[in-house]
């Protein structure tokens, strides 16, 4: 079978999956700063799953059901307070480096973020969904190598209703690692396009985080000004994370 390879940037492009057939597809999934990478990094110290939801009263209706799951996530990038959920405070943010092994290790994590969260219902109908961040890129590079999945879709959060340079920066390293194997296949531009940015601005990511919205709102925050360094850090976490079929994001076995 023929393969492909194309990047999404924005949310309007992947609001249009549900018209697509993706039955045959892989999409990774990046929101790097920060949804995705605080998932991958859960995991990594021991979290046994992360269900994403929408909506702050999708993740208390969860917490009625099943009252030992931690709540998790943001709204305008802060931790979710008594005052915005009628009186229960979210035990998580959004930040990688509240994910502590004493913290998630042996739990169930309910998060509700703005894109990061989008992004991956978008992809919902695919055949398979990875998690993708820079912390585990390997990973997910060598996964891509042996699976050879025919199809792949790498899907860009973005900021808003915008792209985000931090997310196609990611897009861009996983084509550059994977790109002999997709080469000869139907490459879209925009796969063309993010691999040919990333080794622009790949010696100094910090910096280009400066001149990304997401990067910007962070570094402005004292508090969560140490996450961007967090989320661009590469190759710190061997593991392959993927939205299961029932809603849930665990380890690929
Ligand atoms: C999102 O899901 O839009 C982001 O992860 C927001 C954030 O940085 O908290």
């Amino acid at each position: 079978m023929s393969k492909s390879l194309e990047v999404l940037f924005t949310p309007a492009e992947y609001n249009a999956l549900s018209q697509r057939d993706l039955s045959d597809s892989l999409c990774v999934v990046f929101d790097i700063l920060r949804a995705t990478s605080t998932m991958v990094t859960a995991l990594a110290n021991g979290a046994t799953a992360i269900i994403p939801v929408a909506e702050i009263s999708e993740a208390l209706a969860i917490r009625q059901r099943q009252p030992a799951v931690l709540l998790a996530g943001e709204r305008d990038g802060m931790r979710i307070r008594a005052a915005q959920t009628g009186g229960i405070d979210f035990d998580l943010g959004n930040s990688p480096r509240e994910y502590i092994r004493e913290r998630v290790d042996g739990k169930t994590i309910v998060i509700t973020t703005t894109n990061g969260t989008r992004a991956l219902r978008a992809c919902a109908t695919a055949k398979k969904v990875l998690i993708g961040s820079f912390l585990n890129l390997r990973s997910i590079a060598s996964w891509i190598r042996d699976q050879l999945p025919p199809h792949l879709l790498l899907v860009c959060s973005g900021t808003h209703e915008q792209a985000a340079l931090e997310d196609t920066l990611a897009a861009g390293a996983l084509c550059e690692k994977i790109w002999p194997h997709y080469a000869l296949g139907r490459i879209a531009d925009s796969a063309e396009i993010s691999r040919r940015i990333y080794p622009l601005l790949q010696s100094d990511l910090y910096g280009a985080m400066r001149h990304s919205r997401n990067g910007q709102r962070l570094l402005a925050n004292p508090a969560l000004r140490e996450d961007v360094r967090t989320c661009i850090q590469r190759e710190t976490i061997s593991l392959v994370a993927e939205l299961c079929k029932d809603g849930m994001v665990k380890k690929l076995e």
